[in-house]
C-alpha cells in the first residue's frame, strides 16, 4: 500500500495546514487510493470502522457538488459576518472557498454509517474524525494540501449531499478538499494552556 515514507510523522503533524486554493492538477489514482486507505486504518470504537468515504473527482460529480456548495456559501455568510465583523476579507475568502472548494481536483465526503451500533453518535463521530485526520496527515506526507470543512453540516445541507452522492450511507459529517496546494498558509498560532500533565 505505502510506497515509502517521504517525511516524518512529526513533520506531517506540524506542517499540515488548511489549504483553500489548489493548482489545476489532477491526482494520480493510486495516490488518492492511498489516502482513502489511510482513512480506513484509523482507530474506531470497538472496531466498528463506521466510516464511508466518497471521493468526488469527475467533472460531472464536481459540478453537482459545487452547485450545492454555492448554496452552503450563501447560507453561512451571515454567521461569518457576525464572527468577523471587522474582517470582511476573511468572510470573502471563506465564502469564496466554500463556493468553489478552492478549485480542488478531489473532494472527499466523510459519512458515519448508521446501522444499529450500540454506541453513541459522539463515539461514532470520533471514529470517523480519526479517519479524516489520518487522511489529512497522509495527504501532507504525499505533498498534498487539504482542508476539513463542516460548513455543509452547519448549514443543514448534509442530507442533500448524502442523498445526492451516497444514498443510504448514513450521515455526512464533513467534506475534505484535496489537491496540490496553490498557497502556503502560515500556521495560526496555537493557544497556550490547552493541556496539563497531572
Ligand atoms: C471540524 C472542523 C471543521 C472545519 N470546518 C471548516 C469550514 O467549514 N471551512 C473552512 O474553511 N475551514 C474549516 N476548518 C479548518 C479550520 O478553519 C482550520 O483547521 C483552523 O483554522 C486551523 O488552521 P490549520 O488547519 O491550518 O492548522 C475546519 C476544521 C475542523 C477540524
Amino acid at each position: 500500500m505505502w510506497r515509502g515514507i517521504l517525511i516524518e510523522t512529526k513533520e506531517a503533524i506540524l506542517t499540515r495546514r488548511s489549504v483553500r486554493s489548489y493548482e489545476d492538477r489532477t491526482l494520480p489514482a493510486e495516490l488518492l487510493e492511498e489516502i482513502l486507505e489511510a482513512g480506513t486504518y484509523a482507530p474506531s470504537a470497538v472496531n466498528y470502522q463506521p466510516w464511508y468515504f466518497v471521493a468526488v473527482q469527475s467533472q460531472e460529480a464536481m459540478e453537482k457538488l459545487t452547485g450545492i456548495m454555492g448554496r452552503v456559501s450563501r447560507k453561512i455568510e451571515p454567521s461569518l459576518q457576525e464572527r468577523f465583523p471587522t474582517h470582511p476579507e476573511v468572510v470573502a475568502e471563506t465564502t469564496g472557498f466554500i463556493r468553489r472548494l478552492g478549485n480542488a481536483p478531489v473532494c472527499i465526503l466523510a459519512f458515519a454509517l448508521k446501522p444499529d451500533y450500540p454506541k453513541t453518535a459522539e463515539t461514532i463521530a470520533q471514529s470517523v474524525a480519526a479517519g479524516i485526520e489520518n487522511m489529512l496527515l497522509a495527504a501532507t506526507d504525499r505533498g498534498l494540501g487539504s482542508c476539513w470543512l463542516t460548513a455543509p453540516v452547519e448549514t443543514g445541507m448534509a442530507a442533500e449531499l448524502r442523498d445526492t452522492f451516497a444514498p443510504g450511507k448514513g450521515e455526512l459529517l464533513a467534506v475534505v478538499t484535496l489537491g496540490y496546494a496553490a498557497q502556503t498558509p502560515k500556521a495560526p498560532p496555537r493557544k497556550a494552556g490547552r493541556y496539563t500533565i497531572i
